[in-house]
Formats: C-alpha cells, structure tokens, sequence
C-alpha cells in the first residue's frame, strides 16, 4: 500500500473507492454495524483509462480526488457501470458531466436507468453482455450478464490479463475495514453471510446461474462493490454462495414436497382446521407436511421453514377486520426469499366479516406464490364435522395440485 492513498489492487487497478464506516441502516432493511465502503476503481491501459462504478453522491468529492491523482477527465475512455443503484452510481453524472468524451457501458436493462439517473438523453452509452467484450491498449475486458443480482440491470466483467473478477454488488459485505482485502480485515464472514441472505438469496436461480459463468474464468481475485476485497482464496467465497443457493439435494432425491401450514388461534377454530387440512396433506403420496403455532415462532424459524417449503397454507382468525401481526411478519418475511415455484394458500376462522382470508391471499398472490382456485376455506366460528371434512378435501387438492394435478391457476 502507497503512503498518498493509491492503492494498486492488481497490476494496473487501483482502488479509488470511499468508506462509510458510520453508516447503520442501509438500504432499510439491513443493519451495518461495521459499517460499509462504496468500491470503485481505476484501470490504466497504455491506451488510456477505464472507470469501473462510482459511489453514493455524498461521498463523491473524495472520488473525485482519488481519479484526479491518477488521471485528468480527458483520458478515461470509458466508465463502465455494473450497478445503477445509487450507492454506486450516485457520482456518475458528474463523472459524465467532467469526462464527456468518455463512454459509458452499461447492460441493455440499465438504459432506461441510466436516462433516468442522468436527465439526459444524449449520453455517450453502450449496451454489452456475456460474450461482448472491450479492448483498450493492453487491458481486455469481458462483459457477463448477470442479471436480478440483486437488480434487474446488475452485470458483472472480468480482466482478462488481470484474472480479476468484477462482481457487482455479488459477494459483497457491509463491512467497513480499511486494510481492504479480506486476509488482512477482520473476520467479516458473519457480514459475507447477513448480505448473501438480505439481498441475494431472494435471487438464488440467478445467483447460480452468475455461478455457472463465473466458473469459466479462472479467477485470482474478485473486486467487489462493498466490503473486503476477495484476494485470497477467491473460490471459498463462490463455494459459499453455491452451497447457500442451491436446492437442497436430499430433498430433491427423496422427491417428497414439503406443505407448511402456519395457524394463529385464539379460541382453537383455526387450529382445528389446520389439523384437518395437516391430515388431508398427509393423505398423499410424497407429501411432508406440518403445522407450525405463528404465535410462537420466530423471525429465522419462519425463513428457514418458508425456504424449504413447496407449499405454504396460512389460517388466520379476523381480528377487528384484519389478520393478526404474526400473519404479517410471516408474508414480510417472503421479502428474502424466492418465491417462483412455490404454491400457497389460505384459510381461518371468522365470526362476522372473515375479511383476514381474502387479504392474505390478495397479498400472496402480489408476492407471485402460485394461488390455485380452490374453494375459499373460511368457516363461521366452530367448524362443524362437515366443515372439518371441508378442510380435509382442501389438504387432499392443494397438495394434488402440487404435485402436477392440472388446474387453471388465477394470476394477480
Ligand atoms: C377481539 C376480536 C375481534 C374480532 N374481530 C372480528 C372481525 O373483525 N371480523 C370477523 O369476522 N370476526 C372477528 N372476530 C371473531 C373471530 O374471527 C372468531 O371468533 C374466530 O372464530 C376466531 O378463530 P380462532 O379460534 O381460530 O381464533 C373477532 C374476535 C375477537 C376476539
Ligand atoms: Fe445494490
Ligand atoms: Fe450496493
């Protein structure tokens, strides 16, 4: 590491991103308590230089200065932008603004983006993806299209003389350590992980299919958009985000399907339901089912189970015209998960209105879990024995239909 700041991560890259060791709350729904850094960096070619990302707008007069120790506007030739997020691009209009000659490579799902960020319509862009690559003097650079990670328009490149890896805001950390690279910071596996599974893990089929390019580069060292550098062992981390990603395979060799049925009860109607739907699951082949209290479960319970999960039925009583927060907490929880190919659905007990049942499967449907057209499940007080073998027949077709029974299925 140079005394003035420049830091060469690789032969020719330079780091010229900021640190935001303050930081405690990010994007809403994250906590940082080591903080975060905003990546971006430098690549001089013998043609000229290339900017890769910026930083969040705040932080931008200290990039500035880190660019202009290493180059004037006129020499970069290029800005490439893998992210459009405003962490990253918030420093990118006035980027463009000094360096106009300079063109600006984004991914073709970004370009709207880049419109809507800039204000302008008449910028200097270029559309690139996997396959498409750049050359400029000694340095060429391979585009990767990667996208829903964690954005639709995220790209990630690779240098080819370099065997670096630019990965977007994939295997990034909030962690905030000036050393830099990950064999000289402090442990930051816990934050490797609270980031996989806050931002990526909604996105695992997209996070394994950037694997599966990812694995065709032999890859020295991933330069990420926050947090440590990977310098050492590149590879452990690809591991880590292919075994958090991929479907469990002893579930998948046993073929059975897993139905969670979650209940909130006051007076035990709901419960009862749930228990005879429980039973009508388990009445088919190659069905796992259980029942699980809403009241007593907590927030990592619930992602675990709703992760593993091929069907979810949620029963919630009407309380004062609403389903109880529990209920909630559960389908908020849907916000980290992947939800494509997961089938669900709801019932309850009510005593007037029942209003909770439709609002929860309004709200599935919203989240793109598959809603099969059953017959509404809501039973006025005390489920008598016929309404119990209601709820039995509506265990038995929802799991049928998850195993491939054909049906129509209604979309929002
Ligand atoms: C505080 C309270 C508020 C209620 N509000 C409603 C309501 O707004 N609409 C409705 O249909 N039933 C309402 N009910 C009736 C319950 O939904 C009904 O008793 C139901 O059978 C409870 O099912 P459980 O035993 O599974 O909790 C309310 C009950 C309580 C105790
Ligand atoms: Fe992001
Ligand atoms: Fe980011």
């Amino acid at each position: 590491m140079m005394s003035n700041d420049i830091v060469e991560i690789s032969k020719d890259i330079y780091f010229i991103g900021v640190f935001d060791p303050e930081i405690r709350t990010f994007d809403i729904i994250m906590k940082t308590s080591n903080g975060t850094s905003y990546n971006s960096y430098l690549i001089k070619t013998s043609e000229g230089i290339i900017i890769v990302d910026g930083v969040k707008l705040e932080f931008q007069e200290q990039f500035f200065k880190k660019i202009e120790q290493h180059c004037t506007y006129d020499e970069i030739k290029y800005v490439i932008s893998h992210h459009l997020e405003p962490d990253h691009a918030g420093s990118i209009p006035e980027l463009i603004r000094r360096a106009p000659q300079a063109k600006v490579l984004i991914s073709p799902q970004a370009t709207s983006m880049l419109k809507a960020i800039t204000k302008t319509e008449t910028i200097d862009f270029e559309t690139v993806w996997t396959n498409k690559s750049i050359t400029l003097g000694n340095k060429t650079i391979q585009f990767l299209t990667t996208p829903y990670l964690h954005w639709p328009e995220t790209m990630s490149s690779y240098v080819v003389e370099n065997k670096l890896l630019f990965s977007g805001d994939v295997f990034g950390s909030h962690y905030c350590d000036k050393r830099l690279f990950n064999d000289l910071v402090g442990d930051f596996a816990y934050s490797f992980q609270y980031y996989y599974d806050h931002i990526m893990r909604p996105f695992k089929s997209y996070v394994l299919s950037a694997i599966k390019l990812y694995e065709k580069f032999e890859i020295d060292m991933i330069a990420t958009l926050h947090g440590p550098i990977l310098k050492e062992n590149p590879k452990k981390y690809i591991d880590l985000y292919k075994k958090w990603s991929e479907v469990d395979c002893e579930k998948l060799a046993s073929g059975n399907k897993i139905v969670s049925i979650f209940y909130l009860t006051s007076y035990k109607n709901t419960r009862n339901m749930a228990e005879k739907i429980y039973e009508g699951c388990e009445s088919v082949e190659g069905i796992v089912a259980n029942v699980y209290d809403l009241a007593s479960l907590g927030e990592q319970n619930m992602l675990k189970l709703l992760d593993e999960s091929d069907g979810i039925l949620i029963g919630t009583p009407t309380i004062n015209g609403d389903a109880p927060r529990p209920v909630w907490d559960l389908l908020s929880c849907m916000m980290f998960l992947e939800k494509k190919g997961k089938m669900a659905g709801a019932f309850g007990s009510y005593g007037w209105s029942g209003e909770a049942i439709d609002m929860i499967l309004h709200r599935m449907k919203f989240l793109n879990f598959r809603v099969p057209p059953l017959d509404l499940l809501k039973i006025k007080l005390i489920p008598n024995e016929e309404e119990l073998q209601r709820c039995f027949n509506h265990g038995v077709e929802f799991c049928e239909i998850l195993k491939g029974k054909m049906v129509e299925m209604t979309m929002n």
